[in-house]
């Protein structure tokens, strides 16, 4: 099974649990970057991003340097924001060219998740993949390190079994 794990991370969870799964899966690595990468903090942080949210703004992306067509598992990986996935994940979908791949994807929060999961779901169905699979993670840097690669692990493994 040929994977990448395409992720989006503004503030460096998702980077992270991209890097466990990539070793646990044997896959590759595609980080997803905005035009618009500057860094912002605090309440102006939390504006932006919710704006984006609520307008139902994709934000472009920098070039993708992904042929779908070699892999047969894509996993898509990002943040919930505002109960959202981060709209750069919507961005990824509408972009890069995934019609009839496997999916699976995995949602960083800190315990908003909203209805992330479902609205993330829903986008990549339509856009024609399959959903093979998610997992919802809370506070990935505040719980044990081991703890958060067990899950991983075993979410890989099931990936493993319906790919
Ligand atoms: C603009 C913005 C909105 C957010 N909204 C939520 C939310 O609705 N629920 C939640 O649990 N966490 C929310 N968060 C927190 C992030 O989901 C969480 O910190 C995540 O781990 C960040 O992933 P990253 O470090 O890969 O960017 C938000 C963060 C930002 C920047």
């Amino acid at each position: 099974m040929k994977t990448v794990i395409a992720y989006y991370s503004y503030e460096g969870h998702t980077a992270l649990v991209a890097g466990e799964l990539a070793k646990l899966l044997d896959a590759d690595r595609l980080r997803i970057e905005t035009q618009d990468e500057k860094e912002r903090t605090g309440l102006s942080k939390y504006l932006w991003g919710g704006k984006m949210v609520f307008t139902g703004k994709r934000p472009p992306l920098k070039p993708l340097a992904l042929d779908a067509r070699q892999y047969d598992l894509i996993v898509l990986g990002g943040p919930i924001w505002a109960g959202k996935p981060a709209p750069a994940l919507l961005s990824f979908v509408d972009k890069a060219g995934i019609k009839d791949k496997k999916t699976a994807f995995f949602l960083c929060h800190l315990g908003g998740p909203g209805k992330a999961a479902e609205s993330l779901s829903s986008a990549l169905a339509l856009s024609g993949t399959t959903v093979v699979g998610d997992i919802d993670l809370k506070n990935v840097t505040e719980g044990s390190l081991p703890a958060l690669a067990e899950r991983l692990s075993a979410w890989a493994e099931r990936l493993r079994l319906v790919c």
